[in-house]
């Protein structure tokens, strides 16, 4: 069954908007997993703009299921890392300026930063995903970097409108996945999915794990953070069994 890992990133948002001390992520991950989340995924940026260093040691107390860690190859961020022992560590690229991760980790321009944090990951015992687009060259690059995992990244799948531009976005991960499986790769996906674009990628054969934030949490707000997810986790268990089919609409 594909595993759902719930980033929590915006609840600190809504924390430190105030610089308050609610709502805490820890509730939030206490609660997801209540619902059925099978990890809870966070991402500690280097401008701290929502998670903070001292979540990141409360959360590795606290959760029960697997704790990933996005994060950069910052020296400071990759100290933390060895420091906290997330379950899996999946390294995005970052820039100051964004709102949001955008588009995957070039491999093939940062070959030799992402090898030298992939060793130092491994080395603390770490399992490590790579962040990239759905591109056979960074999947090969993945592979020949011995990552243990890549996260395809779907913005691009969720921001394509009509159905052709969907349909294509769609077969380029699963082509991918399918490429990636054969290289012995485990597959991730995240970025942009909800509860309505999620359902054709779990009819991907072999997706393994989906890391979904924004529209969680959204949700959320409105109707808690148990059921939100409850929600998410049923789908996924509802399509994950359905043939294997492109999408029509997401
Ligand atoms: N995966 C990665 C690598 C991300 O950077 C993010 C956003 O922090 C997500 C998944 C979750 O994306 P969203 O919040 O759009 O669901």
């Amino acid at each position: 069954m594909i595993r759902l890992g719930v980033n929590i990133d915006h609840v600190a948002t809504v924390r430190q908007a105030r610089r308050a001390h609610e709502p805490d992520p820890v509730a939030a991950a206490i609660l997801a997993t209540l619902g059925g989340a099978d990890g809870i995924t966070i991402h500690l940026r280097e401008d701290r703009r929502h998670i903070q260093d001292r979540d990141v040691f409360r959360l590795r107390e606290t959760v029960t299921t697997r704790l990933n860690l996005e994060m950069a190859t910052a020296e400071d961020i990759l100290a933390m890392a060895v420091q906290v022992k997330p379950d899996e560590a999946t390294l995005v690229p970052e820039k100051r300026q964004e709102l949001t991760t955008e588009g995957g980790l070039d491999l093939l321009a940062n070959t030799a930063t992402v090898r030298a944090a992939v060793q130092r990951l491994h080395d603390a015992g770490i399992a490590v995903a790579l962040f990239i687009d759905p591109e056979p060259a960074q999947i090969e690059a993945a592979k020949a970097l011995q990552a243990d995992a890549i996260e395809l990244q779907t913005a691009s799948y969720s921001e394509a409108r009509g159905a052709a531009a969907i349909a294509h976005e769609w077969e380029k991960l699963r082509a991918a996945t399918a490429f990636a499986l054969g290289l012995g790769l485990h597959v991730h996906m995240g970025h942009g999915l909800n509860y309505t674009n999620v359902i054709p990628i779990v009819r991907i054969p072999g997706v393994e794990e989906l890391n979904i934030g924004h529209s969680i949490v959204s949700r959320a707000v409105l109707v808690g953070m148990e059921r939100a997810v409850r929600e998410m986790k049923q789908l996924l268990q509802h399509h994950a069994q359905a043939p294997h089919r492109p999408p029509t609409s997401a």
